[in-house]
C-alpha cells in the first residue's frame, strides 16, 4: 500500500505546477492528498503535527522559491519555523523523511511531478515505524518509568535565606528615591516562603531568598493589573530577569517602568537546576549537554513514549511558564483541538508549545519542576534552544532583539503579537498570586 501523506501547496506556485502535471497528463504516485494554501506561510507547525496525529505519513509543505513570495516574506518565516520543526522531530526520534520543506521546486508541472515522486518514493520506503505510532499517541509498550538517565533536577525551593546586603540596599534605596513604587520578592508567611509586594524600605526586612522560587510570570501578572506608569523592580534569579526582558520583547510592560534585581545562583542551587552557567547573560541551557545526544532514533522514540505516556494534560507546563503569555493560546485554538474532539496525543501537543515558545524560551526550567508527571520537558526546550543557537547565534533573554521574532510571529494567534498593555482579552491580571505587605 502506497504512503498517506499530505501535501500542503502554495497556490502561486506548487498548486500551479500540480494542475500543469496533470494537464501534461504526467504520472503522479497515489497516496498523497494536496491541501492548496495562499502561502507556504500560511501552513502552521502544529497543523503539521496535527496532521501526523491525524494519521499522515508524511507532510510536504511546497512555496514559492526564497525571495518570490507573493507575500513578501511569508515563505522566509515558514522556513524558519519549519527547521525549527525539523529539529523537534529530529530531537523525538522522527525520520526526517517524514517532513519535507521545498520552496520554489514544484513551480512547473514536470518539477511538481518530480518533486512528489522522490518524496513519496522516500516515504514509502519506510516502515509503519515506531516514530509513527509516536506522533499519532500509541504508546503501546512504554515503561512506567523513564528509560533514560536525565540529570535529576530538586524540584523543592531551597531553605530561605536573608537577601545579600547589596542587593537589600539596592532595593531599599530604589524604594525611598521613588525610583520604583514596587519591589515584588519573597518573604516567610506562615512558615512558608511566598511571593510579596514591598512598598517601603522598612517592609524589605521581610525579604527573603530562596533558590528554584520562579517569579517572572507573578511579576507579569502583577505588572498586569497595575497602572500604566507604574514603576517596580523584582528580586530574582537570572533566569527570571532573563524572562522579563522576553516579556518586555513582547511588549508587555509598555508605559511602565521595570528592574530587575538579580540574585546570583550558587553553584550548589545551580547544580540543583542542573543549570550550567546561571548568570544573567549566560544561557545555562545552551551550555548544557545535550542529555539525549547519545541516544540513536529508536533510543529517542522510547525515551520520548516513556515520558510522554505520563502527560495528563493538566497545563501545568503552560501556565508556571514565564514566556507563554498569548492572549489565545494555540493549545486551546478550535484549530488544533476542536470542539467534540480529543485534544492532540502528547507529542503533537508539547512539540507545539516547545515550537511556540522555541524563540523565548530561557531555559528555567519552572515547565518541568512544576510539572505533576515528572516529564523531562528541558531536553524539548534545550533542543529547540541549542538549534536556535547553532543556526543564527540566537540566545532567547539576551539582548532585546530577536531576528527570528517576525517569523514566529506569523506563526498563527497564539504566535501573534500579545495585547498591548490594557487592551481586553489578555490573560494579564488574572489569577493573581501576589499579596500586598
Ligand atoms: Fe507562495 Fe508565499 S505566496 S510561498
Amino acid at each position: 500500500m502506497s504512503a498517506v501523506a499530505v501535501c500542503f501547496v502554495c497556490q502561486w506556485c506548487a498548486q500551479i505546477g500540480a494542475e500543469r502535471a496533470g494537464r501534461d497528463r504526467l504520472q503522479l504516485p497515489g497516496g498523497f492528498v494536496m491541501v492548496p494554501v495562499p502561502c507556504a506561510g500560511a501552513v502552521p507547525v502544529d497543523v503539521v503535527l496535527r496532521a501526523f496525529a491525524d494519521g499522515a505519513e508524511g507532510v510536504a509543505v511546497l512555496g514559492c522559491h526564497l525571495g518570490g513570495c507573493h507575500h513578501n516574506q511569508g515563505n522566509r518565516g515558514a522556513s524558519v519555523r519549519l527547521a525549527l520543526l525539523g529539529a523537534t522531530l529530529a530531537t523525538l526520534g522522527v525520520h526526517p523523511h517524514r517532513l519535507l520543506v521545498s520552496f520554489g521546486s514544484a513551480h512547473e508541472g514536470h518539477q511538481f511531478a518530480s518533486v512528489v515522486e522522490g518524496f513519496m518514493t522516500r516515504l514509502g520506503a519506510l516502515s509503519q515505524g515506531a516514530d509513527l505510532a509516536l506522533l499519532r499517541g500509541r504508546l503501546e509498550g512504554a515503561a512506567l518509568a523513564p528509560g533514560c538517565d536525565l540529570p535529576p533536577r530538586e524540584p523543592e525551593a531551597g531553605a530561605p535565606s536573608p537577601l545579600p546586603a547589596d542587593i537589600l540596599e539596592e532595593a531599599r534605596r530604589l524604594l525611598a528615591s521613588g525610583e520604583v513604587g514596587h519591589v515584588l520578592g519573597l518573604a516567610v508567611t506562615d512558615g512558608g516562603v511566598l511571593p510579596e509586594v514591598f512598598s517601603t524600605p522598612q517592609e524589605l526586612e521581610r525579604a527573603v531568598a530562596a533558590s528554584k522560587y520562579p517569579l517572572a510570570k507573578t511579576f507579569w501578572r502583577f505588572m498586569g493589573g497595575m497602572p500604566q506608569g507604574t514603576s517596580a523592580a523584582l528580586v530574582c534569579r537570572p533566569c527570571d530577569a532573563r524572562a522579563v526582558r522576553e516579556q518586555t520583547k513582547m511588549a508587555q510592560y509598555e508605559g511602565q517602568t521595570v528592574r530587575c534585581l538579580t540574585l546570583g545562583c550558587s553553584e550548589e542551587d545551580a547544580h540543583k537546576c542542573g543549570c550550567a552557567n546561571p548568570g544573567v547573560d549566560a544561557p545555562s541551557y545552551v551550555a548544557l549537554p545535550d542529555p539525549l545526544a547519545d541516544l540513536d532514533p529508536a533510543g529517542r522514540i522510547a525515551f520520548w513514549r516513556d515520558s510522554f505516556q505520563r502527560c495528563i494534560k493538566c497545563y501545568g507546563c503552560r501556565n508556571v511558564c514565564p514566556v507563554c503569555i498569548c492572549p489565545s493560546c494555540r493549545l486551546e485554538d478550535e484549530t488544533f483541538v476542536p470542539p467534540g474532539i480529543l485534544p492532540p496525543p502528547p507529542l503533537p501537543w508539547h512539540a507545539c508549545r516547545a515550537l511556540h515558545v522555541a524563540d523565548r524560551c530561557v531555559g528555567c526550567g519552572a515547565c518541568q519542576d512544576a510539572c505533576p508527571s515528572g516529564l523531562p520537558l528541558l531536553a524539548l526546550h534545550g533542543s529547540l534552544s541549542g538549534h536556535l543557537h547553532r543556526e543564527s547565534a540566537y540566545i532567547a533573554g539576551m539582548g532585546m532583539t530577536s531576528p527570528i521574532a517576525a517569523a514566529m510571529a506569523a506563526q498563527g494567534p497564539c504566535g501573534g503579537p500579545p495585547p498591548a498593555w490594557g487592551e481586553p482579552g489578555g490573560a494579564r491580571g488574572a489569577d493573581r498570586e501576589v499579596r500586598h505587605g
